[in-house]
C-alpha cells in the first residue's frame, strides 16, 4: 500500500473543493491536484496520476459520470471515491455503476474519508499479493506416466526402466523412475542399484520434503534417470497411505519433466491413487490368452473407475516368442486400439539380468528402437528412425 496516498479532488465548485482539501490535509492526506470536471480533470490527472480521485457528484450527474469514465482511461490504477449531497440509493448506484469504489455523503468527515481511502488501498494490496502469489505458484508440472498391467511377467518393469532411460537419451529430459511395485520391486535389480533409501523412507519424512529436497532421496543412475526404489522388504509398504503417494508423486512431478511409475500386476489402493494421478497409463499386455483375458478385465475396471480413455494407451509386448495370436485379434477381442508394440528380443532377458537397460546395451536393437519411438511420441517429438545400419553407412535408407 502506498504509505502516503496521493489524491486529486475533482469538483466544479471551487469553494467545495477547498473545503474537501481542508478535510483531506487535516487528516495528513496528500492532495496533488484539484480540478473542474471534464478536460481540466483529465489534464491534471495526466500531469500527476494519483492513487485516488475524490469526485463530487451533484445533479445533473451526467458530467460527473463522464468525468469518472474519462479518468479511468487516463489512470486505470487509481480508484474513484464519489462524494455528494445526494443520499438516495439511486445516486449511490449510479456512482458505483460509473466506476466509483466508495460513496461518501457531504459534508465530508475526516474519519470517513480516511477509512474509505485506506480501505480501498488495502483491498488493492491484497489483490496484488494474491496475483503475485498465483504467479509464483509452480505452474510447471511434469507428465506422470504409469506402466500398468493386469498381471506379472508381461514386461512392465522392462518397459518402465527402458522407457525412462530412452526418455533421457532421446529428449534429454529430467526423468524420475518410481518403483511402485508393492510386491516384488524389481527396478533396483534391473537398473543394478543398491537400495539405501526407498519410497518408504521418503514417506516417513514427507512433511519435511519439498520438490528440491526429495531429490536427495533418489538414486542418480548413470543413465541420467533418478530412481526412487521400492522398499527392500514388501511389508514396509503397509506404512504408506494414498496421501503419501499423492504427495510423493506431486513433488516428483514438480521437479521432473517425466515421472515414470512401475506397478505390480495387482490392484490396491496405492495403485488406484497412482492411476488417478497419472497423465498417461500405459496398459501392457503380452500376447498370451490369459494376459489378454486379464487385460480385458483391467480395461473394464479402468472404465468403471471413470479413468478417461484418452489417458489409457494399450501396449502389446511380445515378451514371449510364441505367436499364435495376431495383434488384430487382440484389438478385436479387447475392442481397443493398440498404440505401441514392443517386439520380442532374447537380448532383453540378459540385459535385465545384467542390470543394464536394453536401450543402453543394444540401442539399435528393434526392441530398443520401439521403446525409443514410444519415448519420442510421448514427448511429442518425431520418431528416431536411424538404425544401426543407417548410422554405420551414413545416409543409406
Ligand atoms: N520384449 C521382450 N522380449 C523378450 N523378453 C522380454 C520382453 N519383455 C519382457 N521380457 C522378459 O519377460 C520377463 C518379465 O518381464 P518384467 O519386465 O519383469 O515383467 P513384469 O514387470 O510385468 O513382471 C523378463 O524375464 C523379461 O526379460
Ligand atoms: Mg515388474
Amino acid at each position: 500500500m502506498p504509505r502516503n496516498p496521493e489524491i486529486i479532488i475533482v469538483d466544479p465548485d471551487p469553494d467545495a473543493r477547498s473545503d474537501a482539501k481542508h478535510v483531506l490535509t487535516s487528516s495528513q492526506l496528500t492532495v496533488v491536484g484539484e480540478a473542474d470536471y471534464g478536460i481540466e480533470a483529465v489534464t491534471v490527472a495526466r500531469e500527476h496520476p494519483p492513487d485516488i480521485f475524490l469526485v463530487s457528484m451533484e445533479e445533473p450527474v451526467v458530467r460527473a459520470i463522464r468525468t469518472i469514465q474519462m479518468l479511468e482511461g487516463i489512470a486505470p490504477k487509481a480508484a474513484v471515491i464519489a462524494y455528494s449531497s445526494l443520499a438516495d440509493a439511486g445516486s449511490v448506484r449510479r456512482a458505483m455503476v460509473a466506476g466509483a469504489r466508495d460513496y461518501l455523503i457531504k459534508p465530508l468527515k475526516p474519519e470517513d474519508v480516511t477509512r474509505a481511502i485506506y480501505g480501498i488501498l488495502e483491498q488493492e494490496e491484497r489483490r496484488r499479493l494474491q496475483l503475485e502469489g498465483e504467479a509464483n505458484e509452480p505452474v510447471a508440472r511434469g507428465t506422470v506416466v504409469t506402466v500398468f498391467g493386469a498381471k506379472g511377467g508381461i514386461g512392465k518393469t522392462t518397459i518402465a526402466t527402458n522407457l525412462a532411460t530412452a526418455m533421457v537419451q532421446a529428449t534429454n529430459a529430467n526423468v524420475a523412475l518410481v518403483d511402485m511395485d508393492t510386491r516384488f520391486g524389481d527396478v533396483a535389480i534391473m537398473m543394478d542399484i543398491a537400495v539405501e533409501r526407498s519410497i518408504a523412507d521418503v514417506a516417513r519424512r514427507i512433511d519435511e520434503l519439498n520438490r528440491e529436497s526429495i531429490k536427495d532421496s533418489l538414486v542418480r543412475h548413470h543413465t541420467g534417470i533418478s530412481i526412487l526404489p521400492a522398499p527392500l522388504h514388501p511389508t514396509e509398504w503397509r506404512d504408506l497411505t494414498p496421501q503419501h503417494i499423492e504427495k510423493i508423486v506431486d513433488l516428483l512431478a514438480q521437479g521432473h519433466d517425466y515421472v515414470v511409475i512401475d506397478t505390480p500386476g495387482t490392484f490396491n489402493e496405492i495403485i488406484a491413487t497412482t492411476l488417478e494421478l497419472s497423465d498417461i497409463i500405459l496398459l501392457v499386455t503380452s500376447m498370451d490368452i490369459t494376459s489378454i483375458k486379464d487385460t480385458a478385465l483391467a480395461l473394464e475396471m479402468l472404465r468403471t473407475a471413470d479413468v478417461p480413455e484418452e489417458k489409457v494407451k494399450l501396449i502389446v509386448n511380445h515378451s514371449t516368442s510364441s505367436n499364435s495370436l495376431r495383434e488384430e485379434d487382440v484389438e478385436r477381442v479387447l475392442e481397443y486400439t493398440v498404440t505401441w508394440r514392443i517386439p520380442h528380443d532374447y537380448n532383453v532377458a540378459s540385459a535385465n539380468q545384467l542390470g543394464v537397460p536394453i536401450v543402453v546395451a543394444k540401442p539399435y536393437a528393434r526392441v530398443s528402437r520401439a521403446v525409443t519411438d514410444m519415448a519420442c511420441a510421448l514427448a511429442g517429438l518425431p520418431r528416431e528412425r536411424k538404425g544401426f545400419l543407417e548410422r554405420f553407412v551414413g545416409r543409406a535408407s
